[in-house]
């Protein structure tokens, strides 16, 4: 198992590149399955849960085959025709996205069989709403030894209301009522970048959809869809990341093949904190820590407020500013487990419930420490750049669910991280 060992205490400095959006290019994978033609796909982030989507494809027996790109991977995927509607747990468990087929293979197969994905380290995370969504649009739904057992005779549109704002239900919901017959209405949809993408792609197909990034969607649903050639947004988290990775060792950086409008609420907290963020066109965004860090309260919301996948690196951040911080997690119930490893460095924070007190500034010392899940793991990473002496992450693989070959990055821009097996 891989583990990064880091030499803190180094202030950031140059240029670093954003990959493409792992939550944008999941949810296109899944959209794949709705044509029969060819779809290719492009800023493809080389991260594992790719590979796990290819997998799930692959064993779905859906042809996909990867090319090596300047700027990410290139994808295409070909859903001919369908071997096997399984989506089995051995890849559910290891990734929960995997649900995003779903949608889709009921819609253009009418049968799906797709293992209820199991606990979470972040919170319950339940899939009510997709189901009760797929439900609406006429799908039936029987558990079954763990499995989810969907069928319909043909999807037919609805108005559908989610009661709580879910990212990959609101994608789930959409893929599926692109071949419903007649329209679809999606009340209180999530309207984060990565629903839009999706909706890019899927029009590009044929469908038919309005308002994505609202909170209503309308779909009107086509007989079939065919196939496109389409490059994935940034990826929002990874820049943000990396804005903090600056702010956090008071260094300069630029982060360039960034979409600067997604991270409007991002920026507007790093201002607050002292942390200089500037945009140079639409693009980049340049990152100087502006004198002393200062301590902001924060609250986790859904798109367009501050992402729940920045918290924990906020919290990092939150270490080294001057005075008490409090955040506030508002999207997962158990989303603190960072927290616990930043104190065995030294941090000074108390979790009460959803909320986490952080009274900075604290020196960080290097220190053994666990990842426990893609975000917290870049948490620590970032800890351990701001601390002195050598931090050791265990279960690397955990962020190479999700960021592309971050040491790498971050070590262009000045970091010294290792990456050995044990
Ligand atoms: N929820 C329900 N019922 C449902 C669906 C969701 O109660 O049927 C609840 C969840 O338990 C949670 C809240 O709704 O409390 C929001 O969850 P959401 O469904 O939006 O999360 P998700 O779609 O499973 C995506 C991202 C996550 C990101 C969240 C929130 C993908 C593949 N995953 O998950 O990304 O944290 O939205 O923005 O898009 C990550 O990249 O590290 C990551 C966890």
């Amino acid at each position: 198992m891989d583990k990064f060992l880091i030499e803190g205490g180094r202030p950031l400095e140059g240029r670093v590149s954003a990959s493409g959006a792992k939550n944008a290019a999941l949810p296109a994978m899944a959209a794949s399955l709705l044509t029969g033609q060819p779809v290719v796909l492009r800023n493809i982030p080389r991260v594992r849960d790719i590979g796990t989507m290819r997998s799930l494809l692959d064993e779905l027996g859906v042809d996909s085959s990867v090319k090596h790109e300047e700027h990410g991977n290139r994808l295409e995927i070909q859903a001919r025709q369908l071997l096997n509607p399984v989506a089995p747990y051995e890849l559910v468990k290891q990734m929960r996205a995997s649900v995003l087929v779903l949608g889709p293979l009921v819609a253009r197969f009418g049968h799906a069989r797709v293992s209820l994905p199991g606990g979470c380290a972040i919170g319950a995370r339940p899939i009510n709403l997709h189901l009760r969504g797929l439900e609406a649009l006429g799908a039936s739904v029987r558990m079954d030894h763990g499995y989810i057992e969907m069928r319909t005779e043909g999807l037919r549109g609805a108005t559908f209301h989610f009661d709580t704002i879910t990212v990959t239900g609101t994608e789930n919901l959409m893929m599926a009522a692109t071949l419903a017959e007649g329209l679809t209405t999606l009340d209180n949809a999530a309207r984060e970048p990565e629903v839009e993408d999706l909706a890019h792609l899927l029009n590009e197909m044929g469908a038919s959809i309005e308002g994505a990034g609202t909170d209503t969607i309308r779909i009107r649903g086509v007989s079939s869809l065919h196939g496109a050639d389409h490059p994935v947004i940034p990826d929002r988290i990874e820049v943000g990341t990396f804005l903090v990775s600056a702010g956090i060792t008071g260094g300069h950086v630029c982060v360039d093949r960034a979409e600067v409008g997604h991270l409007a609420a991002v920026i507007t907290k790093l201002r607050e904190a002292g942390v200089g963020v500037r945009a140079n066109g639409p693009h980049e965004l340049e990152v100087e820590k502006d004198g002393a860090l200062r301590a902001v309260d924060l609250d986790t919301q859904e798109y367009p407020g501050f992402p729940t996948d920045m918290q924990a690196q906020w919290m990092a951040l939150m270490t080294q500013a001057e005075g008490a911080s409090v955040i506030s997690e508002n999207i997962f119930e158990n989303r603190f487990l960072h927290a616990l490893e930043m104190m065995r460095m030294g941090a000074d924070i108390t979790v009460e419930g959803r909320h986490a007190i952080v009274r900075g500034k604290t020196p960080l010392s290097g220190a053994k420490v666990q990842a426990s899940d893609l975000r917290a793991s870049a948490s620590l990473v970032l800890a351990g750049l701001a601390a002195q002496g050598e931090t050791l992450v265990d279960r690397v693989y955990h962020i190479d669910r999700g960021y592309e070959r971050i040491e790498e990055k971050l070590n262009r821009v000045g970091a010294r991280i290792r990456r050995f097996s044990e």
